[in-house]
């Protein structure tokens, strides 16, 4: 691709239609997305993410159950209107800059979960025929600089599709997407020759992971209409990306950040305890704590 060319990315898509099943029975009806770390809901760590990158509009696949992520994102009139009255600004401040703007959030119905590639693919039209950022919310990235501006920086110098990528032990990788890498091209990023969705761990060509965050040109939606489910039999979006490396570059990019798997029982744990030990407002606090229920 002709960098020169690229796009702006301007949107952000967050499939959240999953039906979390690992987390029953708190999802039976609170959606994953909506369970807290700390005090925020998983997915707002997400969206606060690419309001740093600078995108504009931010596009929810949603399904049946899900509608608390409408609401969160909505205007919360009475609330604003009482935290305004009592006086309470700075919970009225943070209220008003975690929400996009009138118009700048869209939410689409995937009405069937068959895989993270379909539920992508139920973004195109609002999506359009431009480069957009994807981020799957489960993954939580923490860091002192957002992944998202991060890969952003990438994707100016080199255009075409970015992955973000991380290591794991190599007894693992048969749980996610893995990359074979070659050529590097400096900062943390090399080009992409191939992907495998969830390899036997004799058949992986490395122990870098696919981790939660793509920015992808939208020739990906052809690519995913006529995708035959795959692993699992879901319809991948690993499928579909390797169909697109054929004709499109594709580079992997390694962020700085720690990343948490908050659909996953640990991982979520595990982000509870990071973030809270991060916030100089928790940790004074909370570490004494921690330190007492670890001895005892
Ligand atoms: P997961 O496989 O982790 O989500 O999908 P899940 O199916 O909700 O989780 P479990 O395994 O049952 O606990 C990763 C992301 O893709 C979304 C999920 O909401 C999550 O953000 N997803 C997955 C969809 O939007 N649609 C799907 O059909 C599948």
């Amino acid at each position: 691709m002709n960098t020169a060319s690229a796009k702006k990315v301007r949107k952000a898509v967050f499939p959240v239609a999953g039906l979390g099943t690992r987390f029953l029975p708190a999802t039976k009806v609170i959606p994953k997305e909506m369970l807290t770390v700390v005090d925020k809901p998983v997915i707002q760590y997400a969206v606060d993410e690419a309001i740093e990158a600078g995108i504009e509009h931010f596009v929810f696949v949603t399904g049946r159950g899900k509608g608390a992520i409408e609401d969160h994102f909505d205007l919360a009139y009475e609330l604003e209107a009482t935290l305004k009255a009592r006086g309470k600004t700075a919970e009225f401040e943070m209220l008003k800059a975690s929400r996009p703007a009138a118009g700048a959030a869209s939410f689409v119905r995937q009405q069937e979960p068959l895989g993270l590639g379909h539920a992508v693919w139920c973004a195109r039209d609002i999506v359009g025929d431009e480069p957009f950022a994807l981020a799957l919310p489960d993954m939580l990235i923490h860091g002192k600089r957002g992944c998202f501006a991060q890969m952003i920086d990438t994707y100016s110098k080199h255009g075409g599709n970015i992955i973000a990528a991380e290591e794991v032990p190599h007894e693992h990788v048969n749980r996610y997407g893995v990359l074979a890498l070659t050529e590097d091209l400096g900062n943390q990023t090399h080009r992409i020759t191939g992907m495998v969705e969830k390899p036997k761990i004799e058949d992986a060509p490395s122990n870098l992971i696919i981790s939660g965050r793509y920015i992808l040109q939208p020739e990906i939606f052809a690519k995913l209409e006529t995708q035959k489910p795959g692993a699992g039999g879901e319809i991948q979006l690993t499928d579909a990306m390797i169909a697109l490396l054929a004709e499109q570059d594709f580079f992997s990019y390694r962020f700085e950040g720690t990343t948490y798997d908050c659909g996953d029982k640990i991982g979520y744990l595990a982000a509870n305890v990071a973030i809270a030990l991060s916030r100089s407002d928790i940790e004074p606090k909370f570490r004494p704590v921690l330190e007492k229920l670890i001895r005892a």
